[in-house]
């Protein structure tokens, strides 16, 4: 492991510092757990590949489970093996970087076990050249968000003095609702600064999402019209194609609105409608973010009613797999009111975007798994090509693809040949065969990214605020529908048919992604 500056292989996001990770112990909350395994430590081991950590690099697991050292690194390689999005794995890096891996067995709500941490961070062989210089990621069910924080202060290992740093990592989902957002964020401020406090939206870390800021400024061509007076409208879809799978205990509290669009759909909102940051710093990017939720005034009950849809997966087969009716799920209550998918209709007041409709919709069990934006035109005029009755015009998009096949495609009117006729074509940017460089994914730009202390790619408390308001809404108004049952879909479909119409009564339609022929 050695220091890579400005490396080509995972450039900064935004920042034009060169990434320079700071000797550091990472240590992981919920270390034994599917997070860690699949993700957490095959991002550690590309960042030690990429040459991005320092020699000076510690890694300590907390869990529950008794566990020697050796035997929580055994885990870690079988799984590295399983999850790493290259292969082969490099056997002499993953064993270097193993070598700086350590196991602390700790109940999450036990204050007593943190202070025994301190003192492992202390005597770990790293620590005379780390010094007091921590990152924690908290990997752990939700419920220990707070009280985690909470007893890393009480341990001394939170504040940062002396130029010793302490930041903190919190995966999703942060809170439940409005009110237990800003309880946590009440609680995480407590202990630990804001800007030391790293709110993870793995959408975020996506290399095309990042790229959607060049996009937009970094270029001439398209900043002119992106504003009401030529987009029609845009349509943001995160659609899966899997069921709850094992994950119904969980989802069943949750629903789509809450475990998909609070967080992805709206940060995906944000970027595409935010207007220029004063510069790229994390301040002042999620100052312009925070301000597109606000200028989405909270909606009415009875703009609700006609703007949103809620529906659950019926049984089905997807891909030849059968898969249960939601409600048949394990772990899913069998009266379950819970929306496996949304779709719906929101306007920004605000200069740029007034009167433009940003549809959103994500489900599950849907035809394809794929995330997509698209920014529809306003319509052409007509008038040379509607002469000879050719009604074939069609409005240009916009298709920036997040996942998978990530890239941007524009569809133009084109002439057929031969004839007098037009055709909308598309013309195509891929962005794995646009650069040969390596891809990485959204957690090793994330670690990075919390261990340089860059926050931009991370949610603010506001951010997080503002999008639960927004969700409150929605469910404000379904706690008065009362309704017994929820439309159902079919499993492979692309959602109900309620959520077309949301479209289809204002004469648009939903962009058919190219997964589906
Ligand atoms: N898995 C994913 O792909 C994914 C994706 C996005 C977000 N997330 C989020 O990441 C977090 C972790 O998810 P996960 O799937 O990794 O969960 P998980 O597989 O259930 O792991 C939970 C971890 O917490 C530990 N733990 C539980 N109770 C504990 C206690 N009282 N004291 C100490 N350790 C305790 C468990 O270890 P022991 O049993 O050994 O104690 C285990 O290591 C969740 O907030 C989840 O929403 C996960």
């Amino acid at each position: 492991m050695s220091i890579a500056i400005n490396d080509p292989s995972c450039p900064p996001m935004i920042s034009k510092a060169p990434i320079k990770v700071p000797p550091t112990a990472a240590v992981i909350f919920g270390a034994t757990g599917d997070l860690t395994h699949r993700k957490i430590i095959p991002a550690f081991y590309h960042l030690a590949k990429n040459g991005l950590l320092p020699d000076d690099f510690a890694i300590v697991g907390f869990a529950r489970r008794p566990k020697s050292d050796d035997e929580f690194r055994d885990d870690l390689g079988k799984a590295l093996q399983e999850f790493s999005h290259t292969k082969p794995v490099d056997e002499a890096i993953w064993k270097k970087l193993s070598e700086h891996i350590y196991y602390f067995q700790g109940e999450l709500d036990d204050a007593e076990a943190y202070k025994k941490l301190a003192e492992k961070l202390k005597s770990l062989p790293e620590s005379p050249t780390i010094g007091e210089n921590y990152l924690f990621y908290l990997a752990t069910a939700p419920n220990f968000f707070g009280v985690a924080a909470q007893n890393l202060a009480a341990a001394g290992l939170a504040s940062p003095h002396d130029g010793k740093r302490s930041r903190l990592i919190v995966e999703k989902p942060f809170g439940e609702d409005l009110k237990s957002a800003e309880e946590l964020n009440r609680t995480l401020q407590g202990a630990f600064a804001e800007t030391d406090i790293f709110r993870i939206d793995h959408y975020l870390g996506k290399e095309t999402v990042q790229n959607l800021m060049y996009f937009r400024f970094a270029n001439s061509i398209y900043e002119p019209l992106w504003n009401r007076l030529y987009i029609d409208h845009v349509q943001i879809t995160v659609a899966e194609k899997v069921g709850v799978e094992s994950r119904g205990g969980y989802y069943d509290h949750a629903g789509a609105s809450r475990d998909m669009l609070q967080n992805h759909l709206f940060q995906l909102l944000t970027i595409t409608a935010m207007e220029p940051p004063a510069s790229l710093d994390g301040q002042s990017i999620r100052d312009e973010k925070v301000k597109v939720l606000r200028s989405i005034p909270t909606p009415s009950l009875d703009f609700l009613q006609k703007n949103v849809v809620r529906a659950q997966y019926g049984g089905g087969y997807i891909g030849g797999k059968p898969i249960p009716a939601y409600r048949q799920e394990e772990k899913v209550d069998h009266e379950s009111l819970t929306e496996t998918f949304v779709a719906a209709r929101f306007e920004i007041d605000n200069w740029r975007w007034h009167g433009v409709p940003f549809y959103l919709r994500t489900g599950k069990a849907l035809a394809a798994q794929f995330t997509e934006i698209n920014i529809i035109f306003k319509r052409p005029p007509g008038v040379l090509f509607a002469a000879d009755g050719n009604d074939r015009l069609r409005r240009n998009s916009l298709r920036i693809r997040i996942q998978p096949n990530e890239g941007i495609g524009i569809n133009f009117n084109a002439k057929v040949p031969g004839k007098a006729e037009t055709e909308l074509v598309d013309m195509d940017f891929l962005y794995r065969s646009g650069f040969d460089q390596y891809l990485p994914e959204a957690y090793e730009r994330l670690l990075v990214d919390a261990l340089v202390g860059e926050s931009t790619l991370f949610t603010r408390s506001d951010e997080v605020e503002q999008a639960w308001r927004l969700v409150d809404s929605l469910h404000t108004l379904w706690d008065k529908q009362k309704v017994r049952d929820l439309p159902l879909y079919a499993c492979g479909s692309m959602g109900p048919v309620e959520a077309d119409l949301l479209l289809e009564r204002e004469g648009r339609h939903w962009i058919r992604p190219k997964e589906i022929k």
